[in-house]
């Protein structure tokens, strides 16, 4: 989003010409390259982040180019880089522009076309707050720039219209081209949005087996018209059944993100779901777990006082049992209830709440995890080293294009690469 430096300064960077010598910007990249990214452990310029570098004088400007517009360190990183360069001798004023270009995970690419991220919200039972967890998930994204499309893939209970209120009746519009349907994802608060709902009466009972299930979920990836999304969040049915391996073996996600709530009993059944997920060695297929979310992790009462009624540690106990974070913890509190019932998310409804800015957490740590994975990914798939600080150098100074630009994403296309990427990204992101 928006914020002071940038802004001010944002006319100067766009006009001003670069009459820098190579020395000078070397000096500038070796200033920067002592900052890291915090989740890639690698520099900044290393990973090159740094684009538009120019200077004129004692002037200097350039852009880092984030791996995803939910950054929740994006100020601090801006604020670093700032003071590096402007510490060095002879430059006077330093412009800092802050942009975002989620990279993509390459297996995804070819599958999904245009679709960045698929990150699938699994739980072990219903009712534990999945839904409400995927909705607001994707809103918070969106609220932080990102393109989100949200599929409501619970065929025992699609509730996400409802969460979000689309009105009774709306459904996507659908067309029939040469023989090739297409179905139109419907538009709500910002995002697209498609629910397996839409597709059947409204109060029939879902009964479809297998082959049905499976016709169903490929026809949600490949025949709904996504676009571009930044991230596409896919709110799953309880448990480990039909819809979960379809899914699975048609469309790599970047990874999975598990909902669980305190209690024990809760957390018996989302390591059987969350097993699943990383144990699909038979089909050559593993998910990564993004991480945790622990829901209901305590009672926040209207006066903001916290009583833990719901059990303890459940959360943190699936996160350490798989070796991932645990993403957030979302208190039980009325806004969050009176959201869903009311068809207006709590972070639309009261972003300032002390829930919201939970959600809002959580997006930019699920954001962090899947930009994380796909630069580990893409280095796997492409089995490219990144280039040295001297080939870098000499490229940034060059005005020539940086690592990200210029790797070989096409390459990643052949069925065999892609096979190994999603199995790279599971070897690459296992263990602490
Ligand atoms: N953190 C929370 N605070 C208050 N109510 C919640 C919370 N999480 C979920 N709920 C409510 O609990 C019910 C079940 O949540 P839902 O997201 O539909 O569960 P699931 O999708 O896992 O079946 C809904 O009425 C929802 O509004
Ligand atoms: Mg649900």
């Amino acid at each position: 989003m928006s914020n002071t430096l940038s802004n001010t300064f944002a006319a100067d960077l766009s006009d001003m010409p670069d009459e820098g010598s190579s020395a000078s910007k070397d000096a500038i990249l070796q200033a920067l390259s002592g900052i890291e990214d915090p989740d890639l452990h690698r520099s900044i310029v290393e990973l090159g982040f740094i684009k538009e570098l120019r200077v004129c004088g004692p002037n200097v400007a350039f852009s880092i180019e984030l791996t995803t517009p939910a950054c929740p360190v994006k100020e601090q990183m801006q604020q670093a880089a700032h003071q590096v360069v402007a510490a060095l001798p002879g430059v006077e004023r330093v412009v800092v522009k802050m942009t975002a270009q989620t990279r993509t995970m390459p297996a995804i690419r070819n599958l999904i076309p245009g679709i960045k991220h698929a990150i699938a919200v699994a739980a072990g039972k219903g009712g534990v707050g999945k839904s409400t967890t995927a909705v607001n998930l994707a809103l918070a994204l969106a609220q932080s720039g990102a393109k989100v499309g949200l599929l409501d893939a619970d065929i025992y209970g699609p509730s996400i219209p409802i969460m979000l209120g689309v009105p009774e009746g709306e459904g996507p519009l659908g067309s029939e081209e040469d023989g090739v349907q297409r179905i139109f994802p419907i538009e709500r608060h910002g995002i697209k949005l498609m629910s397996i709902g839409f597709m059947t009466e409204k109060r029939d009972p879902i009964m479809w087996r297998g082959a049905m299930i499976h016709k169903m979920i490929q026809l949600m990836l490949s025949q709904v018209v996504w676009g571009e999304l930044d991230y596409l969040i896919i709110d799953l049915p309880p448990g480990t059944g039909d819809v979960q391996l379809t899914l699975v073996q048609s469309a790599p996600l970047t990874g999975a993100l598990i909902v669980t709530t305190p209690e024990a009993v809760a957390v018996e059944d989302v390591m059987r779901a969350a097993r699943m997920f990383s144990k699909m060695e038979a089909m050559k297929i593993k998910v990564p777990l993004l991480g945790v979310v622990e829901n209901m992790s305590y009672f926040e009462a209207p006066d903001g006082t916290r009583h833990y009624i719901f059990g303890e540690g459940g959360g943190l106990q699936v996160a350490n049992a798989f070796e991932v974070p645990l993403l957030g913890e979302v208190p039980r509190t009325i806004e969050i209830t009176r959201g869903g019932d009311a068809g207006l998310p709590v972070v639309l409804a009261e972003p300032g709440s002390h829930a919201a800015k939970i959600y809002q957490e959580i997006a930019g740590n699920v954001a962090r995890r899947a930009a994380t994975l796909s630069v580990e990914a893409r280095e796997f798939a492409e089995g490219a080293p990144l280039k040295t600080m001297d080939e870098l150098k000499a490229e940034i100074a060059s005005g020539k294009a940086t690592p990200q630009d210029v790797a070989p994403r096409e390459r990643a296309g052949s069925a065999g690469t892609t096979a190994s990427a999603a199995e790279g990204t599971r070897e690459g992101t296992r263990g602490p």
